[in-house]
């Protein structure tokens, strides 16, 4: 009779305990999936009700999102697609294709990004047609990797609602404080241009303290962090990002534009 310890038996229990091992994990991970899906999802929409200040803890955040519209942007155009469903859009899938993205270099890409997708999701709050806040998602690489977040500004496309930041490699103290509430406090008011005609934003993050409507504080100890939300601000409300997008607004022709991407969209049966 072999015994228990046999070499061989050793080999079999273990490589048996590895497939057992094996199934269960990768069950788990299949079955788990659409429960992860419907978490970020989930995600995504309480750090967008979070910068439009509509969040409150333990809240209903799908009722909440019933006056949030989603809507894809052509950012060279500034105006809403016909052809993107904001639903279904995939601003990740689309970097990677060279013919629904552009390259970015020197100059023209102050975030560090590479490349930019030629068109992207915002968040109308309020009426599609005439929005209390626009939601824009913004990102660019801040002192250890890369930044993601949403700022929001008020329906005339200048004045700053807040900004939030949902994913990032900062330190906690110091780049990290970019999502203490108290430092997120001093956006709202900012604005974002100088003169109404300007296409370069003037919203920055000061060095040391605030001075004007167009600043806020610096992060104490963090200033490469800080450069890092100046950089990617500048680049986001620049021509290169919503720049135009928001041109409308602050123009105050915005209003049916959504309307016409709508009856677009039902005619293409999307
Ligand atoms: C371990 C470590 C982590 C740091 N993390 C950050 C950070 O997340 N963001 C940042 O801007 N600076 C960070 N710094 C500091 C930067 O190296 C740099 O000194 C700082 O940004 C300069 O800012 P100041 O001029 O306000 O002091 C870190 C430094 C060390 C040693």
């Amino acid at each position: 009779m072999a015994q228990n310890n046999s070499t061989k038996k050793i080999l079999g229990v273990a490589f048996a305990l590895c497939i057992v091992c094996s199934v269960i994990v990768s069950t788990a991970a299949v079955a788990l999936r659409p429960l992860q899906m419907l978490n970020q999802e989930l995600d995504r929409k309480t750090n967008i009700l979070n910068v439009a200040n509509l969040y409150e803890s333990g809240m209903d955040v799908e009722a909440a999102f019933g006056k949030v519209t989603p809507r894809v942007v052509n950012l060279e155009t500034g105006e809403y697609s016909a052809q993107h469903d904001p639903e279904t859009w995939d601003g990740f899938e689309a970097r990677r294709d060279p013919a629904a993205s552009r390259t970015l270099s020197g100059e023209r890409d102050p975030a560090g990004l590479t490349r930019v997708e030629n068109y992207v999701t915002v968040y109308l709050v309020g009426d599609p047609d005439d929005p209390e806040q626009i939601i824009l998602p913004i990102r660019g690489q801040g002192l250890w990797g890369l930044m993601r977040g949403f700022l929001s500004v008020e329906g005339d496309g200048n004045t700053i609602v807040g900004i939030t930041y949902y994913e990032h490699a900062e330190t906690p103290g110091l780049g990290a404080e970019v999502n203490n509430p108290r430092w997120q406090a001093q956006w709202e008011g900012k604005q974002v241009f100088d003169e109404a005609g300007d296409l370069t934003p003037a919203i920055r993050v000061a060095k040391g303290s605030a001075s004007n409507e167009h600043e806020v504080d610096g992060l104490s100890g963090a200033t490469l962090t800080s450069n890092g939300v100046t950089n990617m601000l500048q680049f986001w409300l620049s021509p290169e990002g919503f720049g135009e997008y928001l041109a409308k607004f602050r123009s105050g022709v915005s209003q049916g534009q959504a309307e016409s991407a709508d009856v677009e969209l039902e005619a293409q049966g999307a």
